[in-house]
């Protein structure tokens, strides 16, 4: 049964990793593109500054961070995910301005907070613009497979009418830009970070459970780095128009930006069957609706007042990991937390 229900969804990731346009989009070794931001020791970069391992153990975190500012872009890498135990690790892809703009700042998020052996990752985007957050807008995803088997592509694609995430090929989130948003919209130049650090006090379910050392060193691998968009300085708040007009037409006439209505449709049924947690359906922690929400009634049911699914996802992620777990060698158990699950 959980075959049939899954098999759709699964089909959907190998016919766009075949197609693969966005591997057609030119990569930027670090080099070109990147510097460290902290915990330089633990940035592992292969000889052709292609790949990028950012290590995270007892004694430190470690991420980088672009060279330049971009305003607008396409921003994606290939991530593999540290495995095993990994409560309490975070790792992000994201973009942000907090450096510049301490009060007002910009970001988009995606998240992965670890989890403990046996059950999965759970992906988190956020957007954040001119620092509003206090409305995060954060929305929570199971995904369709192990993301620490093999690398997956991430991506966050900026313009200047709408954000979208990706993964793989499949968009998950679109927000459009709309006057009601106001300054919630991102719209001042920002960076483009990866990190990996120790968010044991609320990643893995509100931080019950915390990072174990002696599960480290935990390692996230990076590939296909793609740093898109016109890029800025830091004195630019708002550069201009004509500086980046060429520059945001590239944007729009890539195939990532085209919302066409097969990967609308792909959008949707990932929605559907692996959103866990919507900030337009939080209404105890925000009793007034968004702008940018797209109510849906039939959506809304399967939400409980804080924005959690009910039942219908959890139950999903045991069946694909059980099924997983059938075509591996089988795992020591090595407590009994598993059998939580
Ligand atoms: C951003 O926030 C600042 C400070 O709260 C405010 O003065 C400014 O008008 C806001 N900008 C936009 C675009 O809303």
């Amino acid at each position: 049964m959980a075959c049939r229900f899954l098999t759709p969804l699964l089909l959907l990731f190998a016919a766009a990793a075949a197609t693969a346009t966005f591997d057609s989009v030119p990569t930027t070794a670090f080099d070109e593109g990147y510097t460290l931001l902290f915990g330089d020791n633990n940035v592992v970069k292969s000889p052709d500054g292609r790949n990028v391992d950012l290590v995270l153990n007892r004694w430190s975190g470690s991420g980088f961070i672009s060279s330049d500012l971009y305003h607008h872009g396409f921003f994606s890498a290939s991530i593999k995910l540290p495995s095993d135990y990994t409560a309490g690790v975070v790792v992000a892809f994201y973009t942000s301005n907090g450096d510049i703009f301490e009060k007002t700042h910009d970001e988009l998020d995606f998240e992965f907070l670890g989890n403990i052996r046996g059950r999965q990752w759970r992906i988190q985007t956020n957007v954040y613009g001119n620092g509003s957050t206090s409305r995060g807008r954060e929305e929570r995803y199971l995904l369709p497979f192990d993301p620490t088997e093999e690398a997956h592509r991430y991506s966050i694609l900026w313009t200047a009418e709408n954000i979208i995430f990706y993964i793989d090929e499949i968009p998950i989130r679109e927000v459009l830009r709309s006057d009601a948003m106001g300054g919630d919209y991102p719209s001042k130049p920002m960076s483009l970070y990866a990190t990996i650090w120790d968010g044991s006090t609320w990643a893995t379910e509100g931080g019950k459970y915390k990072a174990n050392y002696k599960y480290a060193p935990f390692v996230s691998e990076f590939s296909n780095l793609v740093l898109r968009g016109c890029r800025t300085s830091p004195l630019q708040e708002y550069p201009s128009a004509e500086g980046c007009a060429e520059s945001d037409a590239e944007l729009a006439a890539a195939e990532f930006s085209a919302m066409a209505p097969a990967k609308r449709a792909a959008m949707r049924r990932f929605r559907e069957r692996y959103m866990t947690y919507s900030f337009c359906y939080d209404v105890q922690r925000y009793p007034i609706t968004f702008p940018d929400c797209d109510v849906v009634p039939s959506e809304q049911e399967k939400f409980s007042r804080s924005g959690d699914v009910k039942v219908r996802l959890e139950r999903i992620g045991r069946i694909r990991r059980r099924s997983n777990r059938r075509s591996r060698a089988p795992k020591r158990a090595v407590d009994g937390r598993q059998a939580q699950v």
